[in-house]
């Protein structure tokens, strides 16, 4: 057992691979974001904490609060194991009118599942900075074995739940928050792992509105192990229907992204994601301590209408600009072979390129801290696929190297890559292929270069930022 200091402040979040500026607790395990919900000028991150220990286990709902999504603040934790059990995954409604009679004047209710399966309801009318039970928990029973994480929305005059259950999604209706009745049941046959962490929302592109119903699914990724998944579809209130029966797609190429779901209460046309990033297949060993598990980069998604159907982009929040520190830019650099970029270098990186493939067979950056590359992205220009390996990552375990298709656009690909102290975000094409993967260099210092192989590749243009920690301003 990891030793935990007692002034949960008294963390600095300089230890070893400790994300910059992603949020992680200052001490303890973390998994699955929780209750992501707007209220009163304030993001909320809930998310599953095991504060006595950096593996998982009994579960709280630990707590920060931030105004821009990127710069954090961690509050005291915000829900406690009681005699129903430990508190699993769930959502943060606003109930304004006061529907559920335990917020007068509103205030902000959470749903939650116990460890036991079972619904429960806690609510706050202090910002969510202290939470009561429902005395009458739990609301729902266990109706499955696996029967958890509700994503709670108002809809149509009603709250809508949607509900992990087994290897299919619930979807049920309440006026008030409380008393629940099942509507319809979303399963596609599809034999994969357990499903978990649902949720449904609408977006519109061109005029046309399509629903998104996301959920992550533990075994079956295609980077090995869990990974976020999405069908497209419609929603009527009550029943979801797939565009095209059994196409589920993958939101997220990489291994860690996992749990992703959106947030309540941001104002209509914005929908904001937020992921672990990590993978049950490794989560537990990762090689941290005092703390173990971060957050994906907030990323804003929206819908794109492609020759291949409706599909998400993410792109991480415009709030992490506010960070960067420039190292330069370049213009119109022929690319033959490996190129240095000896400006690009540090722990923390955003680096955006738009890329002419010309003849070359593959393209792509490489990040090492001296003789082994810690990680390296590469295209595959006749296969049409990216590539990342993290081979010499440091990490036995991992898988060394995983692949997502990508169709260039007129010739191009645009890159973002952001890189922390222990991850890297690859979002291609403005967001249309995202791939999040944790790294553990060696080395606290990556260098970038950049490579085209068998013909010549031109970056037509390249901006590279170090960012600055989010934690460098605590006292
Ligand atoms: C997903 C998950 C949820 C569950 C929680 C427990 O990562 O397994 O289904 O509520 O984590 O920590």
């Amino acid at each position: 057992m990891t030793h935990i200091p007692d002034d949960p402040s008294a963390s600095l979040h300089d230890e070893p691979y400790r994300p910059q500026f992603h949020y992680s607790a200052p001490y303890g395990w973390l998994n699955d974001p929780n209750g992501l919900v707007y209220y009163d000028g304030e993001y909320h991150l809930f998310f599953q904490y095991h504060p006595h220990s950096t593996v998982w286990g009994p579960m709280h709902w630990g707590h920060a609060v931030s105004t821009d999504l990127i710069q954090w603040e961690t509050l005291p934790i915000a829900l406690y194991p009681d005699h129903l059990g430990t508190i699993f995954s769930g959502t943060v409604v606003v109930d304004p009118a006061n529907s559920s009679g335990l917020v007068p004047g509103g205030g902000l209710v959470a749903l939650y599942t116990y460890s036991t399966q079972t619904q429960g309801v806690a609510y706050s009318t202090d910002r969510g900075r202290t939470w009561t039970k429902y005395t009458d928990n739990p609301i729902i029973p266990a109706l499955r074995p696996d029967f958890r994480d509700p994503k709670v929305f108002w809809h149509d005059r009603r709250w809508v739940m949607v509900l992990s259950a087994g290897q299919s999604i619930m979807f049920l209706t309440s006026p008030d928050l409380l008393q629940w009745e099942v509507v319809s049941e979303f399963g596609s046959g599809y034999e994969g792992g357990v499903w978990e962490v649902p949720d449904l929302f609408p977006m519109t592109v061109d005029g046309i509105t399509k629903w998104l119903l996301v959920f992550s699914v533990n075994p079956t990724a295609p980077a090995g192990g869990g990974g976020t998944r999405y069908a497209v579809g419609n929603f009527d209130g009550r029943t979801f229907v797939e565009d095209t029966p059994g196409k589920i797609l993958w939101l997220d190429w990489g291994p860690d992204n996992y749990a992703g779901t959106t947030y309540n209460n941001i104002a209509e046309g914005r929908r904001l994601f937020v992921a672990w990033m990590s993978n049950w297949a490794y989560a537990n060993k990762v090689p941290t301590s005092v703390w173990r598990g971060a957050m994906t980069i907030p990323r804003a998604l929206s819908l794109a209408k492609t020759s291949a159907g409706y599909r998400l982009a993410q792109r991480p929040v415009d709030a992490l600009h506010n960070l960067r520190m420039p190292l330069g830019t370049w213009e119109n650099i022929t690319v033959d072979g490996p190129l240095a970029l000896d400006a690009i270098c540090g722990q923390t990186l955003d680096i955006e390129l738009d890329v002419a493939l010309a003849d070359a067979t593959a393209f792509g950056m490489s990040l090492s801290t001296g003789a082994e590359d810690a990680v390296r992205i590469s295209y595959d220009v006749p296969r049409r696929e990216m590539t990342i390996h993290r081979s010499d990552a440091g990490i036995p375990y991992f898988n060394p190297s995983f692949v997502a298709p990508l169709e260039p656009d007129d010739g191009q690909i645009r890159l973002r890559i952001l890189v922390d102290s222990s991850s890297i975000e690859v979002f291609a094409n403005d967001g249309l292929l995202s791939l999040t993967s944790q790294v553990f260099p060696g080395g606290d210092i990556l260098h970038a270069r950049v490579f085209a192989e068998h013909g010549m590749a031109c970056v037509r243009s390249l901006r590279a930022y170090h960012l600055r920690s989010i934690w460098s301003e605590r006292t």
